[in-house]
C-alpha cells in the first residue's frame, strides 16, 4: 500500500515537471478547436492558485468570435492609427486574434489596499501559470500577452468588463 502511494506520488511529480518543462509560448496558432472541457479544467486549475486572505482576485473571460473581430479592429487601430494598413500586416493581425481556438482575458479585482493589490497581482500570475500548465498537460500551447491592447480602456467595453 505504501509502495503504491509512493509510486503514485512519483508519477504526479513527473507529470508536473514534464508540464513545466513542456510549456512554451507560441505565437502562431492553428484553427483546431480545443474542447470546452479542457478549458474548464484549466480554469479549475487556475482556481487552485494560492491567494492571501482567500481573495480569489482573478477573473477569466472567454471572448467569442464577434467580440474578437472588435478586438482585432481595436488592435489594428492602436498599431496603425490612421496610417494605411498593408494586406500582409492585416493578415498577420487577423491570424493572431482569430485563429486561436480560445482567447481568454484575465483580469484582477482591484483592492483599495495597496499591499493586498500587490499580493493579488502575484496570485493572478500564479493562476495564469496554473491555467497554462493545465493546458500544456492537455497538449494545448498558449501565449500570455500584455500588449498595448490590454491597457486600452476600450477593451473593457468590448469584453463587457466593468471597472
Ligand atoms: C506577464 C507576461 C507578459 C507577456 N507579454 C507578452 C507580449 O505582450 N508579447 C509577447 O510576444 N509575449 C509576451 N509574453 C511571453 C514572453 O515573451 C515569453 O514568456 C518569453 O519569451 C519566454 O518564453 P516561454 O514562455 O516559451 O518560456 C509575456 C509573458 C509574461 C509572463
Amino acid at each position: 500500500m505504501l509502495i503504491l502511494k509512493k509510486s503514485c506520488l512519483w508519477i504526479l511529480l513527473m507529470d508536473t515537471k514534464k508540464a513545466i518543462f513542456k510549456r512554451r509560448t507560441i505565437h502562431l496558432f492553428d484553427k483546431k478547436k480545443v474542447s470546452e472541457t479542457i478549458i474548464e479544467n484549466a480554469i479549475e486549475a487556475a482556481n487552485q492558485a494560492p491567494c492571501h486572505r482567500l481573495t480569489f482576485p482573478w477573473r477569466f473571460y472567454s471572448v467569442g468570435s464577434k467580440k474578437r473581430i472588435q478586438i482585432l479592429e481595436l488592435a489594428l487601430d492602436i498599431k496603425f492609427q490612421n496610417k494605411k494598413i498593408d494586406d500582409k500586416s492585416k493578415n498577420l493581425f487577423s491570424k493572431k486574434y482569430l485563429d486561436p481556438s480560445h482567447l481568454l482575458l484575465a483580469s484582477q479585482v482591484l483592492s483599495e489596499d495597496q499591499l493586498i493589490k500587490k499580493e493579488d497581482y502575484a496570485a493572478c500570475s500564479c493562476a495564469i501559470q496554473n491555467l497554462s500548465l493545465s493546458l500544456t498537460t492537455s497538449g494545448v500551447f498558449t501565449k500570455w500577452s500584455t500588449g498595448a491592447i490590454t491597457r486600452n480602456p476600450k477593451i473593457y467595453n468590448i469584453a463587457g468588463i466593468r471597472f
